[in-house]
């Protein structure tokens, strides 16, 4: 661990979805990024709420951190994304100047196979303009002396980033911590699935791998946590935790063995419950469709399309 950080991780859980969100700062400027933010939906009913993101955004009040950056490690398919209203959130008194929102590159190919499920096409920014900032693998984004370094992970999308995190001062460029998305899970739940389209159980495997060649007290930040019965969620491990005790790519664990088990598993898998409405929401960086000129707004139910 850690003995004097430079910058601060809070984590925010949704028990509703399972998904960690996190706020990422710099302790020097006070400058924040916030990871994979929730914007609550209830498919019932159709409402959406912005409590999830609140808890998030007074966070940021009370700590008196500026939101510098909304990250997004990829298009997410089991909750729609607080981005658009969380990036405006800025802090009484404060310059309002919207965080931008950011995601790998590779969105541009989940936004075509995904715009063409939806029949998106007229709706979708050319070259992934939907986002403000588009990474590859290694860019880096500032946070105060805090560097976040972009790792291209694909395997459950083409697009998942992780975000490692590089102190500043005198561990200068050293990877402290990584939000590694949705690849690796707490060691006893695994890992994430491969089977949506674009998916690739050989890409996760070589993904997993390159987080876990970092050294072994390197804190891991998950994107999920489904836990077991009887144990409270968590979502923090290390390098060596994983790779003693993660059931699916602990040491030992070959890639073709890796691929026979997440294909067999992901077969057995229902959709997620919030599937359709937040991949056509998320692949716009967490617009809902334009409003009608009654302003009312829709979403799609593509029929027999997965
Ligand atoms: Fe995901």
């Amino acid at each position: 661990m850690r003995s004097a950080p430079s910058f601060g991780v809070q984590a925010f859980f949704d028990e509703v979805t399972g998904t960690v969100s996190y706020v990422l700062h710099d302790v020097a400027s006070r400058e924040a990024a916030v990871i994979d933010p929730v914007w609550d939906f209830d498919a019932k009913s159709g409402r959406t709420s912005t409590a999830s993101a609140q808890r998030i955004a007074d966070y940021l009040d009370a700590e008196r951190l500026t939101l510098r950056w909304v990250l997004e490690t990829h298009a997410h398919a089991d909750h729609l994304s607080a981005a658009q209203w969380l990036r405006r959130q800025m802090p009484a008194g404060a310059v309002r100047i919207a965080a931008p929102v950011v995601i790998g590159q590779q969105i541009t190919q989940v936004q075509k196979v995904f715009g063409g499920i939806y029949g998106m096409e007229g709706c979708i920014a050319p070259q992934g303009a939907d986002f403000d900032c588009l990474l590859r693998d290694g860019d880096v984004l500032a946070l105060g002396a805090t560097r976040i370094r972009a790792l291209g992970v694909p395997g459950h999308t083409p697009a998942d980033l992780a975000y490692a995190v590089e102190e500043g001062g005198a561990a200068a460029g050293a990877v402290a911590d990584i939000f590694v998305g949705d690849t690796l899970f707490m060691p006893d739940v695994g890992t994430a699935r491969c089977d949506f389209p674009g998916g690739d159980a050989h890409a996760l495997y070589r993904s997993i791998g390159r987080l876990l060649a970092h050294p072994p007290e390197t804190l891991l930040y998950v994107c999920h946590d489904y836990p077991p019965a009887g144990r409270a969620a968590a979502w923090c491990s290390t390098v060596a935790e994983q790779r003693a005790h993660n059931i699916h790519v602990h040491e030992g664990v070959d890639e073709a063995a890796f691929v026979a088990m997440r294909e067999a598993r992901d077969a057995t898998l229902a959709m997620p419950q919030l599937m359709l409405p937040s991949v056509q929401v998320n692949i716009r960086a967490g617009r809902l469709p334009d409003a009608d000129a009654q302003g009312r707004r829709f979403l799609k139910l593509p029929v027999d399309a997965l």
